[in-house]
């Protein structure tokens, strides 16, 4: 396993250029699953969850290709197996993705179920639900979800208790291929969501709503993409940047971004003093405030703050005057980079899923341990403006999220070095 060492407090400056989304990533490789002829992908990035998935599509007997200097990956969904392991799902959640698929194109799967996380239970419920609301019969046993299909899928009105954005996804690749109509309520709106429903629009299949909270489907026949699927800009990553540059105070320039998507994020950064420029549909200049103040705020599904970039404000509000508040309303634990913060001089308390935190606060360097994929982003931005030297160790978190995340942040000045973290055993 690795570590990175960063000695601060340091600036940024230059440009940084956004990889390709993660979480718009895996559905879509996922989604090749349903057709029967190659499929391929351009801007994809070089992460450990897309090594997973692709592995874990080999293990059901596709053939994949990854040319990860180009950024392109070609899967041939010949499958020989409908089983997506254990071995594979534990490594990655998103193997839960598998399952519509396989059961729409092969009226079988056997998916283990994912497990929970640092972050929470994160059951999916909401998913098997939905499934056999569309004629799928569901055992949950033996750690596996068994789903068969007994007769033609049958398009169906579901409505998710709570918006759940992979449940969206693997509900919308399974009624792609369902007779007659499936109507989604309370779907997520997430800009995945909608790059996923494109795909499925391409090859044929009518689909009305994408991006609002009612998705309606028509069941059909899907065409193979004949031409590349390209991965959309990672938006998590795009607001890491924004975060990174008002934590170190530095003026940034970040491209190849999608800045329609960060409307939430730019309001945020703004409202504590993050002075933003949208330079175009797919630039941002970050500029540089002398101070930050306190704000209150929500995570929220799309379009509303993304959890994902709780840890990554937190760190910023750390360095605001006043005391903010950041409530987490998506996941039941999502708080776990506090404690390491702390040991880096934050003075944040939590009780339940509301943060306090007071500042502002001037970092010190320490050693500190990821726990999660954007935990670990939130105790680099912390290390990089803090006073002396910051080790953040299992940094394979944040290799499975973000393409060279630490070879970006020397090109842009940081001195952050990785190196073998033997002190693990
Ligand atoms: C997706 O996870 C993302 N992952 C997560 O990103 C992201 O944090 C999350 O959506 C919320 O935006 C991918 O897209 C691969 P949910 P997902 O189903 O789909 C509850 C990252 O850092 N729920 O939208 O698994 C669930 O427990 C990762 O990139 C049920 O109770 O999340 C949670 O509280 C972390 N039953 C809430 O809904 C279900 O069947 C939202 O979960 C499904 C969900």
């Amino acid at each position: 396993m690795d570590k990175l060492i960063l000695h601060g407090p340091t600036q940024l400056s230059g440009t940084v250029a956004v990889s390709g989304s993660k979480n718009a990533a895996l559905p879509l490789i996922f989604c090749s699953l349903l057709f029967d002829g190659e499929v391929n992908f351009t801007n994809v990035p070089r992460l450990w969850d897309i090594e997973t998935t692709l592995g874990l599509l080999e293990s059901m007997g596709a053939k994949t290709h990854w040319n990860k200097e180009l950024g392109t990956v070609s899967v041939v969904p010949k499958l020989n197996s409908v089983v997506a392991a254990y071995d594979w799902v534990r490594k990655m959640r998103a193997g839960i993705l598998a399952l519509g698929p396989l059961v729409a194109r092969y009226g079988e799967a056997r998916v283990s179920l994912p497990g929970g996380c640092a972050i929470g239970a994160r059951p999916v419920n909401f998913h098997l639900q939905a499934l056999e609301k569309m004629g799928v019969k569901v055992f949950v046993e033996g750690g596996y979800i068994r789903a068969q299909r007994l007769g033609p899928l049958k398009g169906a009105v579901l409505h998710f208790p709570q918006v759940t954005v992979t449940g969206t996804e693997n509900l919308l690749m399974i009624a792609s291929l369902a007779e007659g109509t499936t109507v989604l309520e309370n779907a997520a709106r997430e800009p995945e969501v909608i790059a996923l429903g494109r795909v499925l629009q391409d090859a044929g299949i009518s689909i009305e709503g994408l991006g609002t909270s009612r998705i309606t489907l028509v069941g059909g026949k899907l065409v193979t993409p004949k031409v590349p699927i390209r991965i959309p800009p990672d938006r998590i990553e795009t607001g890491t940047w924004i975060a990174a540059a008002a934590a170190t105070k530095s003026e940034l320039r970040i491209v190849d971004c999608d800045v329609e998507e960060q409307t939430a994020v730019l309001a945020a950064f703004r409202r504590i003093g993050v002075p933003i420029q949208v330079v175009s549909a797919t630039e941002l200049a970050v500029g540089r405030a002398q101070s930050y103040e306190a704000g209150e705020f929500q995570t929220e599904p799309y379009p509303g703050l993304a959890t994902d970039m709780q840890a990554q404000l937190m760190v910023n509000l750390c360095l605001a005057n006043g005391v903010s508040r950041i409530r987490e309303t998506i996941f039941e634990n999502r708080f776990l980079h506090v404690a390491e913060l702390r040991r880096m001089g934050a003075r944040i308390s939590t009780r339940g899923n509301l943060a306090t935190i007071k500042g502002p606060i001037q970092f010190q360097g320490a050693p500190v341990m990821a726990s999660d994929l954007r935990a670990s982003a939130s105790l680099v931005l912390a290390g990089l403006c803090a006073k002396g030297v910051t080790e953040v160790s299992r940094i394979y978190h944040l290799d499975r999220g973000y393409q060279k995340f630490d070879a970006k942040l020397r090109a842009l000045g940081a001195q952050v070095e990785r190196v073998p973290d033997s002190s693990l055993g």
